[in-house]
């Protein structure tokens, strides 16, 4: 019956269940962005547990300013094709912007991402209005991340790409978001750009493994943007990213480094950290 691994799980398969438990058993989970057939089989390989197809693909790919112009046609696209190079990593797709600002609309847009985009699990950004729609999500069996500091889909609102969560009143507002996403039954959380204390704390007190990119060592997990990774990204690289291909003589064994990295700790070190 489930005869293709990209829509069903298979024994070997990572699982949303396999998620949680990692966090009980204190394992770390190894997250990379994705965002098509070839680069996904590659880090099938490398025994990485999930992929996401972020929409960071409108700077990486598409070289937009932002992620804001990318549309759910073209994260339905874009999942369909790394689900085509998956057999074991899980596949979670972000809903763009704009397509779940209402349960109607997340419920119509998470069901494309799944349906036709093959993703096991949706991911938006947002705290407290967020809430309902990922209750919504959850309570028809629909798998959430959610995503909290740094949110580029508000980076008009933010005034740019900066460290969300420096001072009291915005970490305690950060941490209440954690909690809010937490209990309404979200399956992850994304934690970018916030100091290492702050995502430590988030990390003991939600029942979600938390996955940090610049959010410091104590995260559940980690994650990072596929061209961050590979050295690729122009301009000057983001405090939180390496570059695991320096050292390395293929993409294989960047992602084999990278997911050990995690495993044993070694990545994120302070440097990577705020
Ligand atoms: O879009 C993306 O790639 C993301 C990661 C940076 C977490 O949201």
């Amino acid at each position: 019956m489930y005869a293709n691994p990209a829509t069903a799980p298979s024994r070997t398969a990572v699982t949303v269940p396999q998620l949680h438990a990692r966090k009980q058993a204190g394992e770390k989970i190894v997250m990379v962005t994705a965002y098509d057939a070839s680069f996904a089989a590659a880090v099938d390989a490398s025994g990485i547990d999930v992929v996401l197809v972020g929409d960071s693909l409108g700077m990486v790919i598409q070289g937009e300013s932002s992620t804001l112009p990318v549309s759910l046609d073209h994260m339905v696209y874009h999942s369909a094709a790394v689900a085509r190079g998956l057999h074991k990593a899980l596949l979670i797709a972000d809903l763009p912007f704009m397509s779940y600002p209402t349960r109607e609309q997340a419920y119509a847009s998470s069901a494309r991402l799944i349906g036709e985009g093959r993703a096991a699990m949706v991911k938006l950004e947002g705290g407290g209005w967020a809430a309902d729609v990922i209750h919504a999500l959850a309570e028809r069996d629909i798998p959430v991340c959610a995503h909290l500091g740094l949110t580029p889909q508000s980076v008009h609102k933010l005034g740019g790409y900066r460290v969300q969560g420096r001072d009291e009143e915005r970490a305690e507002r950060l941490l209440a978001d954690a909690r809010a996403v937490s209990a309404a039954g979200a399956d992850l959380l994304v934690l970018e750009c916030v100091p290492s204390a702050l995502a430590q704390r988030i990390t003991r007190e939600v029942a979600i493994p938390t996955i940090g990119i610049g959010a410091g060592p104590h995260c559940d997990g980690q994650v990072l943007v596929m061209y961050d990774l590979l050295g690729l990204t122009p301009g000057k690289r983001p405090r939180f990213s390496k570059n695991f291909l320096a050292g390395h003589d293929s993409i294989a064994s960047a992602l084999q480094a990278y997911a050990a990295a995690v495993r044993n700790g070694e990545f994120p070190a302070p440097e990577h950290s705020y």
